[in-house]
């Protein structure tokens, strides 16, 4: 067995009034049960210093946003810097998400800068990456999620790397209903960490957490977390509603 660690992360993407958000992560909070899964929730800024504040105590529950900005400070309107995120005791941030990649045009290059300022501040990048649906059908789907990799990633030292958490999300099971078979994810599971190994090397690639995500929940969890790769989730829809994030977080 490696000694890899399992994460089970909610991406409640743009979800949630300020009171929804709280009952929420309070619901979540009341009925976790002890597991030695990590699990991370990752709502929207609006609702961090809160959900922080509900979770902080709690063994195996972690706080993530759901994205940052590559500078420091300045003049971003809009923008959140990863140093405000650490400054409320945020651990993980999710950087390159497919709808920022997609929606917002965020380049490799910048989510290169991002996965850097978030290093920077001890926070701890889930790096997203994943295939279109006619990538897949043209067979490109590896050299796609190796070159996501490579421009986001491998500029860092195997020291950095190794606080990064990798999840594979093709696009085309995003939001779908339609997940990737576990035979799919397992399969570019363990090309994606053949690729680190490269990179890293054996030890480095064999401690590295990939996640999987894209339509995963409940009643394909335990098929897709028993994957000898998959080391959990990255889950959308099904993090919305306590009982169906907690059924994920106990998949294993
Ligand atoms: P989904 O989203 O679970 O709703 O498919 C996953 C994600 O985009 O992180």
């Amino acid at each position: 067995m490696t000694p890899r660690q399992r994460i089970v992360a909610g991406n409640w993407k743009m979800n949630t009034s300020y009171v929804e958000g709280r009952n929420l992560a309070k619901e979540i909070a009341d009925r976790m049960q002890p597991t030695d899964t990590k699990v991370i929730l990752a709502p929207p800024f609006i609702h961090l210093n809160n959900v922080g504040n509900i979770i902080r105590d709690l063994a195996g529950l972690y706080l993530g946003a759901q994205n940052c900005h590559w500078a420091e400070s300045g003049a971003y309107t809009g923008e959140i810097s990863a140093r405000m995120l650490a400054s409320i005791e945020v651990q993980y941030v999710i950087i390159g998400h497919s709808e920022r990649r997609e929606y917002f045009h965020e380049t490799d290059e910048q989510l290169a800068a991002k996965v850097n300022a978030a290093l920077a501040y001890n926070i701890q990048p889930i790096f997203c990456c994943g295939e279109k649906l006619d990538m897949r059908q043209a067979g490109q789907h590896e050299a796609i999620v190796e070159a996501q990799l490579r421009q986001g990633l491998f500029h860092l030292s195997g020291q950095d790397f190794k606080k990064v958490i990798i999840a594979y999300e093709p696009v085309w099971a995003i939001g779908t209903g339609v997940n990737a078979t576990p035979q799919q994810a397992q399969d570019m599971h363990a090309f994606i960490r053949h690729i680190i190994a490269g990179q890293y090397g054996q030890a480095i690639a064999d401690t590295t957490t990939i996640l999987y995500g894209g339509s995963c929940n409940p009643s394909n969890a335990r098929d897709l977390f028993r994957q000898p790769d998959v080391d959990g989730g990255l889950i959308g829809g099904a993090s919305l509603k306590a009982d169906d994030f907690l059924a994920v977080v106990n998949s294993f």
